[in-house]
């Protein structure tokens, strides 16, 4: 899909030549003497238009505009959330009936407020976005092209680049969360990576089951050994400053997928734990965009991936591990895989002297009892480094939500046989799994992101999400490092 940036007030609006024209429009909005603005009076003179977000008027050919199908809606006081939803139901009216829409052109009839472009831009390509890969008679997404109209084209460049940026980081990470678990194997994510070297200023290097065993890996080892599937170690770098710039490293739980092990899980729905490695397709997201983005940053992404496996060669409740930290692990549930791969990471992370260490990870199902799917669950022990996370989740409406830490959730997790256990009891779930964490943070400043509930949708609307590639872009971004100006897509 292509998205071009157009300076049009309302009579360029009505000369696009497109199949659809959807035209924002603010409350108190007063339209000038041209023709598409003379309807506009009108239907808001009538009531059958006031501007309301989310009230939407369809018309036929109207003689005013050139496109066949307009779509008049109004987005209220045109906050990011309004635009959202109104860009939601316009999309959703065009598909629900008529001929498919392959070229849109979608105006904002007054300059959009912060933020509001990149959510039209965002919800043009969620609304639209099509599955593909595993169908034998794929048709995919029919809407090929895009312009987007504001007042002042010039001024809305930037946040135009990076919302076509982060679209593009947040469907590489929907495909490959999308894509079932025999099309998504630990090597197949690590061919995934290696193909995002391509991009500028981004290298790639993949460690196999040598190279892990090397390094120590005890923890990450135990949760491979049951599944036929080799393990993958995925470590991808983008340079865009000086190598003396101390980098973030993000860290993506890659479960490829989670049967639980020999702890096995349920068989109803089971299915959805192909998604247990949308912490590793974020990464990659984040690192398709910054390929596009160029900032002058420097960022390190670290993919344990790997399935978990009920087998007779599977780690056993009650066996006892050593990570790369030293620590030993009693694991007491194999179905805490995530923390297992995710500790030997963070302690990988180590060698690169990180500014910050992010993970992120479809950890705990208690998460999801905590936060639905409307926020992430964040944790952080630097209280600086969580702010600039949820600022960045409120900038690209891709929300989280702070939990806490303290010492005392850490106390179920004693064990009598290791140094520490990998599950505590039920209580509290998605707090003890970021506790065990912790344990492996301590050479720099770290956060956590607890995604089980937002990386992916259950239900009809089964899918990826892409998130929380929104908010990591943002927060990457945010650190200073702007694109370099000039800088031509
Ligand atoms: N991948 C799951 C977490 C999960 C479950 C995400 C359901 C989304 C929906 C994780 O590996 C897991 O199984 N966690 C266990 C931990 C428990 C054994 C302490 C859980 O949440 O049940
Ligand atoms: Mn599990
Ligand atoms: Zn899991």
């Amino acid at each position: 899909m292509n998205f071009e940036l157009l300076s049009l007030d309302l009579a360029g609006a009505a000369k696009q030549p497109a199949d659809a024209l959807v035209v924002l429009l603010p409350a108190g909005f007063k339209p000038g003497k041209d023709a598409l603005g003379a309807l506009v009076a009108q239907a808001l003179k009538a009531g059958d238009l006031d501007g309301k977000a989310g009230k939407l008027l369809a018309l036929y050919r109207p003689a005013q505009a050139k496109a066949a199908r307009v779509m008049l809606v109004g987005v209220g006081e045109g906050t990011v959330r309004q635009v959202r939803q109104a860009v939601g139901s316009a999309m959703a009216a065009l598909r629900s009936g008529g001929p498919v829409t392959q070229k849109l052109a979608l105006c904002f009839a007054s300059a959009p407020q912060a933020g509001a472009l990149r959510a039209a831009v965002q919800a043009v390509a969620d609304t639209s976005y099509v599955y593909t890969t595993t169908k034998s008679k794929a048709e995919g997404r029919s809407l090929a092209r895009v312009s987007l109209g504001v007042p002042k084209a010039a001024s809305a460049q930037a946040e135009f680049s990076q919302a076509v940026a982060a679209v593009a980081g947040i469907e590489l990470a929907k495909e490959w969360a999308n894509r079932p678990a025999n099309h998504a194997t630990p090597t197949h994510l690590a061919d995934a990576a290696r193909g995002l070297a391509k991009l500028p200023k981004i290298s790639c290097q993949v460690l196999g089951p040598r190279e892990v065993a090397r390094l120590r890996m005890g923890a990450f080892m135990a949760v491979a050994q049951g599944s036929e599937q080799p393990l993958r170690f995925i470590v991808l770098q983008y340079q865009g400053a000086p190598k003396s710039q101390a980098p973030t490293v993000l860290v993506g739980k890659g479960i490829s997928f989670d049967t639980g092990g020999i702890s096995i899980k349920p068989a109803g729905e089971m299915d959805e734990m192909k998604f247990d490695m949308g912490g590793a397709a974020s990464v990659l997201g984040v690192f398709r965009a910054l390929g596009e983005l160029k900032p002058a940053i420097n960022v390190v992404g670290l993919i344990p991936s790997c399935e978990n496996m009920p087998d007779g060669k599977a780690v056993k409740p009650g066996d006892v591990v050593t990570s790369m930290s030293g620590q030993t692990i009693e694991i007491l549930n194999t179905d805490a895989e995530g923390r297992l791969i995710l500790c030997d990471a963070l302690s990988y992370a180590e060698r690169f002297k990180p500014a910050a260490v992010v993970d992120i990870a479809t950890l705990t199902g208690a998460c999801v009892i905590a936060l639905g799917a409307v926020r992430s669950g964040l944790f952080s022990t630097d209280d600086a480094l969580a702010q600039r996370l949820l600022a960045a989740g409120e900038s690209a409406q891709d929300l989280a939500w702070r939990m806490p830490l303290d010492e005392d959730y850490a106390d179920g997790l004693k064990s009598n046989f290791a140094d520490v256990a990998n599950v505590a009891g039920r209580a509290g779930g998605a707090i003890t799994a970021a506790k065990f964490l912790q344990r492996f943070t301590e050479k720099f400043p770290w956060a956590h992101l607890d995604i089980a509930g937002t990386a992916w949708k259950s239900g009809a609307a089964k899918g990826a999400t892409g998130r929380p590639v929104g908010l990591l872009l943002d927060f990457l971004l945010a650190q200073g490092g702007s694109a370099p100006r000039g800088g031509k897509r």
